[in-house]
């Protein structure tokens, strides 16, 4: 990829998108967001506006002196104030830029600023002359430029350049733009401008839903930044979604033939810690960061996900950090899907009682809004498997020993409502127990799995084993939770036999001996 072909990103989110009406991010919120823009490796934060407070000019000179890698930008009117305080804020920063701004359409000079075109020009020369004095890298922006005229602000932007601006932005302030008219628009700007020594970039809000499609466009015309926000957030309808910018370039890169420098395995993460800390949900339907991004409920879509997963997925989840695809399971799901899940959770049904328990399902679909896994277990395991008339056993007490390198265990169980022990010895606890069960039932599964992890997090930590048996064809995992691991451990065996009793009395299996059927 050549240098024309990499686009910066410009992230504005602690300034636009703070500017959104009920956020209100402090400084350690600021700062934790900041640190993980950085670890994504964008080119630009846009940490604030150092001149509206002292909290946003403290927020600004924090981030500037901690976070480290991309450019951190403050936000200034053109007063020289604004710029005063701009450079001061972002002065602690390895690579500081001010950016300042006026606007320059008819409407914003006659009715806001309430000064001529020329004052505006003399303006933009003065600022960007002053700021220049103070820092090397300055970025002029134009606001409301979509609606300005091409010819006055092409004298707008020759000025800022030839005062030193190395950056001229080309906001769509009020997302009035489409994205037809917004390339023909940056394009005319840049060939009126004629400054090629320049980095073109766009910042376009969202009033129309075309932020994220305006951007690309312009881009296509030749702007080599973009300015964006995590989830989209910003001034009203917010700006142009960050993760939608990069993750269209990437996509379509045989279309755009651009590319970004982010770590696009963060998006997911950094989209999460965005919200959590304005309090601004992402809404399922959202592209690329969603909860429904990459999950599928559709039977048909379900089954093609299955069988190739490019079939209506065009990325991976992986690449933007989101766990994997989804099968979300609901009265559109099929039976491919279905048996997957119910795979997953450890079940292998006969074909008949696949059939069964997704006529159960479905129905319980259109009673219930909401069906969990753990319906869905429940729902099995009494309506299906209890039908199945099978030995079920349970733990009653155990004790253990442990001694370097062996183990020994005594178990006591409720064998279908009979009382027996046993005792074995093993290369640990765990396996001497495992073996002393497998004394009393008169088997002993192939024990392909095991695991065991902490569920929560204080000093009484509940432990959960996993194992995975199979025995006769049949395989199932087993669940046991306790504080004690040991314990957690003979509950998940215990489990997986139970199961692989009911398994085998639905298929006609017997077990016994050591792995057999
Ligand atoms: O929307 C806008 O025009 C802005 C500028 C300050 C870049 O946010
Ligand atoms: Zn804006």
């Amino acid at each position: 990829m050549n240098e024309t072909g990499r686009v910066k990103i410009f992230d504005t989110t602690l300034r636009d998108g703070e500017q959104a009406p009920g956020i209100n991010l402090n400084r350690e919120e600021k700062l934790r967001i900041a640190g993980q823009l950085a670890k994504m490796k964008v080119d630009v934060i846009e940490a604030g506006f150092p001149a509206a407070s002292p909290g946003d000019f403290d927020a600004v000179k924090q981030v500037a002196d901690a976070v480290k890698g991309p450019v951190i930008a403050g936000l200034a009117r053109t007063r020289r104030e604004d710029i005063r305080a701009a450079a001061e804020a972002v002065k602690g920063a390895s690579r500081g830029r001010i950016h300042t701004f006026i606007a320059t359409s008819p409407i914003h000079m006659e009715y806001k600023l309430k000064m001529t075109p020329d004052q505006v020009v003399n303006e933009v020369r003065e600022a960007v002359t002053y700021a220049r004095s103070l820092i090397d890298d300055v970025e002029f922006s134009a606001e409301d430029a979509s609606r300005s005229d091409v010819p006055f602000l092409a004298e707008v932007f020759r000025t800022a350049a030839d005062c030193g601006a190395m950056t001229l932005n080309i906001p769509d302030t009020v997302g009035y733009a489409v994205p037809e008219e917004f390339y023909a628009f940056v394009k005319a700007i840049i060939e009126a401008t004629n400054r090629p020594h320049v980095t073109w970039s766009v910042h376009c809000h969202d009033d129309l839903g075309m932020a994220a499609a305006n951007s690309l466009a312009a881009v296509r015309a030749g702007a080599r930044q973009v300015e964006c926000t995590v989830n989209g957030l910003g001034e009203r309808a917010g700006n142009a979604s960050l993760e939608e910018v990069v993750m269209s370039l990437r996509t379509r890169k045989d279309s755009y033939g651009c590319e970004t420098g982010l770590d696009t395995t963060r998006l997911w993460g950094v989209s999460s810690l965005v919200s959590r800390m304005t309090g601004f949900p992402v809404p399922p339907n959202k592209a690329v960061v969603g909860a429904n991004a990459f999950a599928h409920e559709a039977g048909i879509h379900q089954h093609g996900v299955l069988s190739n997963r490019a079939t209506y997925e065009i990325m991976n989840p992986e690449d933007v950090g989101a766990g994997g695809s989804r099968l979300v399971l609901g009265k559109h799901s099929g039976k491919h899907a279905f048996r997957q899940r119910v795979e997953e959770m450890g079940f292998s049904l006969p074909e008949e009682k696949l059939a069964d328990a997704m006529a159960i399902f479905k129905d319980l679909c259109d009673r219930k809004e909401i069906v969990t896994s753990d319906d869905l277990e429940a729902m099995i395991n009494s309506e299906i498997l209890a039908a199945a008339e099978s030995r079920k056993i349970a733990l009653r007490t155990f004790l253990v020993q442990v001694g370097e390198g062996h183990g020994t265990a005594t178990i006591t169980l409720d064998d279908d409502g009979r009382e027996a022990t046993d005792a074995a010895a093993g290369n640990g606890p765990v396996d001497a127990a495992y073996r002393a069960i497998s004394r009393i039932v008169g088997f002993e599964p192939e024990l392909e799995d095991y695991s065991i992890r902490s569920v929560t997090e204080d000093t009484d930590a509940i432990g959960e084993a996993r194992v995975v048996l199979g025995m006769g064809g049949i395989q199932v995992t087993g669940r046991g939770a306790s504080t004690d691991v040991i314990e957690a451990s003979i509950r998940a065996y215990i489990d997986g036999i139970n199961r692989l009793f009911r398994m085998a009395a639905l298929k006609g299996v017997r077990l016994y001996g050591k792995n057999a059927g």
